[in-house]
């Protein structure tokens, strides 16, 4: 891509994968990737906060004023087309999304989910692994589409589960590999060197 990728990230809570994502481009990481909105759904998380600090527009809305999800998202993608955004990055955004964003964003729309999926899928996933007594787990990038963390997987990376440790050490881990694993293939779509081929994605 010879212009920068201009990138919205969607998040709900902490941002530590935000602030991942705004360092490395910062740092010249992310390939030209540059973040020029952050859109969220609840104005006392804190990735709200980390945006003001770093000066990142921030698109904040309430899904209660809204009597359909069609209703607001239709709003976001406006702001999107605006910006002439190229990639949206989901990143701790807790609602599923509607044809109105993710038809034009299709192949353009990345999540990161703390699991090896097909496993364990949706809400508390590192929660549900360690329930499980699974002895390795790790972290996905996929593509979005409309369902539950089902579209083409992008990268996966395995940790394993140590013996002794709780269940918030291991989220802690699973966090670490979140932080490098996300920058790094946001970087790669920026490049243009993700090349998809039905249910496989070659990595650059
Ligand atoms: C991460 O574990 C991510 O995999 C999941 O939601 C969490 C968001 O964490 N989708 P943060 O808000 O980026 O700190």
């Amino acid at each position: 891509m010879s212009r920068n990728c201009r990138i919205a990230v969607f998040a709900s809570g902490n941002g530590s994968n935000f602030q991942a994502l705004l360092d490395a481009s910062r740092e010249g990481r992310l390939g030209g990737g540059e973040i020029v909105l952050l859109v969220c759904d609840k104005s006392q998380a804190f990735v709200v906060e980390r945006a003001r600090k770093a000066e990142v527009e921030t698109y904040l809305f309430q899904p209660k004023d809204y009597a359909r999800r069609e209703d607001y998202e239709a709003e976001i993608a406006g702001r999107l087309a605006e910006l002439e955004v190229d990639l949206v990055v989901l990143a701790g955004y807790m609602r599923l999304l509607t044809p109105v964003l993710v038809g034009p964003y299709a192949g353009r729309m990345l999540n990161i989910h703390p699991s090896l999926l097909p496993s364990f899928p949706g809400k508390d996933a590192i929660g549900q692994a360690w329930n499980y007594g699974v002895k390795v787990t790790g972290v996905t990038v996929h593509f979005v589409d409309e369902g539950m963390d089902t579209g083409t997987i992008v990268a996966q990376e395995s940790i394993e589960v140590l013996p002794g440790e709780d269940v918030d050490s291991l989220t802690d881990r699973i966090h670490q590999v979140e932080q490098s694993l996300y920058p790094r293939i946001v970087r790669q779509f920026a490049e243009g060197k993700l090349k998809v081929n039905g249910r496989r994605v070659e990595l650059g």
